[in-house]
């Protein structure tokens, strides 16, 4: 869980007071408002002019980044896609954590929670915007950790697929209780999934 106070951050975030204790936070709001710094801001990315970020009741700015972001693994707005195959991309995140790597099943797995139909030897270079980001999901979905901050995971989706994808995300969430927030467009999906709504305009939390 994270608890932010008297958060404030250059001109762009102007935060009292805010907790997101739930399995499933949203974060809403238009466009240049605040919501993927305050989402850096969780686990370091981003330090605040004044004011604090508690995980678990401890402030973040006596946490050291790397651990901090073995437990809470961040998916940026921009999905990364190394040159390489399918395989290559999912386990890069494992491997940069000198981690035991999974064998296809799991990959495969991995793929299915994504709806991906791809062959794990393929090659990335052509594959589309949508599938990129969805690879990067499954990256960090292998991290296994319990708290992952999703900026915008479904922006280069189409409705249908957004719907499948979130849908399948939010169950993986709850199924191996982890908690997930989400900066999204998708306010209706929103709205369904979020035990808590988070709206934001001009910095602030409205
Ligand atoms: N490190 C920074 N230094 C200065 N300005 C920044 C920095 N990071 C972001 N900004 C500015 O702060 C504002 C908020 O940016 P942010 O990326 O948090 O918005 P957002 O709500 O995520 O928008 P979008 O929905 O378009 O992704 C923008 O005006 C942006 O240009
Ligand atoms: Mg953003």
């Amino acid at each position: 869980m994270f608890e932010a106070i008297d958060l404030k951050f250059k001109n762009i975030l102007d935060i009292e007071r805010v907790s997101m204790v739930d399995p499933i936070v949203c974060l809403i709001g238009p466009s240049g408002c605040g919501k993927s710094t305050l989402l850096r801001m969780l686990n370091k990315m981003e330090q605040p002019d004044s004011g604090a970020v508690y995980y678990n009741q401890t402030d973040v700015s006596v946490i050291a980044a790397v651990e901090l972001r073995r437990e809470v693994t961040m998916l940026p707005q921009t999905p990364i896609i190394y040159e390489g195959t399918v395989r290559d991309n999912l386990v890069a995140g494992l491997k940069l954590q000198h981690r035991e790597l999974p064998d296809d099943n799991k990959l495969q797995e991995v793929l299915d929670i994504m709806y991906l139909k791809l062959n794990l030897d393929g090659d990335t270079s052509r594959l589309s915007g949508g599938e990129k980001q969805r690879i990067s999901l499954g990256r960090v979905i292998l991290l296994d950790s319990p708290v992952y901050l999703l900026d915008e995971p479904s922006a280069a989706l189409d409705p249908a697929n957004e719907k499948r994808i979130m849908d399948s995300i939010v169950s993986w969430i709850h199924e191996n209780n982890k908690q997930l927030i989400m900066v999204t467009h998708a306010v209706e999906l929103a709205e369904e999934y979020a035990q808590q709504l988070i709206s934001m305009d001009g910095g602030k939390i409205i």
